[in-house]
């Protein structure tokens, strides 16, 4: 008995140190100290054992497998440490290689033309605030002085969500819910996205983007509308430019004119930029109406104000000379990415 315990020892010892993975470990394990393994035999050879000597063969059948246990954690403790140096070596970083750029986006051209005019009149005092996009046709129409039969509301034909409400087709109704509030006096832009039902083409949309600007105080004169806007046309298009009104129709405004400003891409001498003319439109502007004033609940007679609307594609088309608005909507990173 003592013979054979030792031969187990000694032969599952060396399977054990000759043993080059894990795997293998473990099937030694389970050879000599398993269920049916070599140790477990001889255990249950003890029966046959004389009762006197079973004390001393019990305590060496122990001792083998003591022994095999610590050479088999031995081992297991070695090999799983060769197994993690390879790991180690194998994931080595190198962190002296250059970084991956990271590939980041920018500003759609809508949104630089935006924060340059918010840029211009935040810095004179302006108020920047939002309205829906989602409006009732009241303030869309009537609260500006457009009655439900006024032909001007044909040039904004627009998508009705029911009798009551519309994707509003400019951003003038804001000025409305703000006056409306009434806290006064009121130096506001209203920025935003605005519907008509137009065909797509190189200077149409049926979605685009205004800025809607409103002062209201005592004492406003034609004046004060002519010199911000003149300010803000210089600031947006160089020291130089120079601005002209001719007088025109909205419903909203008496009187009410559109701005021009000199070509700066040829200082008003005329080229393909402006069409040969030297000028250029840019924007909507008027005497805001006392009609508009009094259904708003502010008195016309104590109170003045203009209010003007700016196409904001038609900025950024004009700032970046593209020639076809539909470029703007399509991302098209090749296109956006110039900018
Ligand atoms: N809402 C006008 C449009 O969409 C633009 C406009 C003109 C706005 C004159 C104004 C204004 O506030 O005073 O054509």
């Amino acid at each position: 008995m003592k013979d054979r315990l030792q031969k187990i020892k000694e032969e599952a010892i060396a399977k054990i140190q000759a043993s080059e993975n894990l795997e293998k470990l473990n099937e030694i394990k389970v050879a000599v100290l398993g269920k049916k393994g070599e140790l477990t035999e001889v255990l249950k050879g003890m029966k046959d054992v004389a009762a006197e000597d079973r004390p001393a063969v019990g305590q060496m059948v122990n001792d083998t497998r003591a022994a095999i246990e610590a050479k088999l954690e031995e081992v297991k403790e070695q090999l799983s440490k060769a197994v993690r140096e390879a790991k180690l070596k194998s994931e080595v970083i190198d962190v002296t290689l250059p970084a991956k750029k990271n590939n980041m986006g920018h500003r759609h051209p809508n949104t630089i033309a935006l924060e340059e005019l918010e840029r211009i009149f935040v810095g004179m005092g302006y108020e920047v605030v939002e309205g829906p996009e989602v409006e009732y046709d009241y303030y869309n129409f009537e609260a500006l002085n457009i009655p439900a039969n006024h032909p001007a509301k044909d040039e904004q034909d627009t998508f009705y969500i029911n009798d009551k409400i519309v994707l509003r087709t400019q951003t003038s109704p804001v000025q409305a819910r703000v006056m409306e509030k009434g806290k006064l006096p009121i130096r506001m832009i209203a920025p935003g996205r605005v519907f008509r039902s137009d065909e797509v083409d190189a200077t149409h949309s049926p979605s685009f983007h205004q800025v809607e600007g409103l002062v209201v105080d005592k004492n406003i004169t034609f004046a004060d509308l002519k010199g911000t806007l003149a300010q803000f046309a210089r600031e947006l298009f160089g020291e130089q430019t120079k601005v002209k009104f001719r007088p025109h129709h909205f419903p909203f405004t008496e009187p009410s004119a559109e701005m021009d400003v000199t070509c700066f891409k040829c200082g008003g001498k005329g080229c393909r930029m402006c069409k040969d003319s030297g000028w250029i439109e840019i924007l909507g502007c008027g005497m805001v109406h006392p009609n508009v004033f009094k259904m708003c609940g502010i008195d016309p007679e104590e109170y003045t104000g203009f209010a003007f609307g700016v196409g904001l594609e038609r900025i950024a088309l004009l700032k970046y000379e593209i020639d076809d608005m539909r470029l703007l909507y399509e991302n098209d990173i090749r296109f956006l990415k110039q900018f």
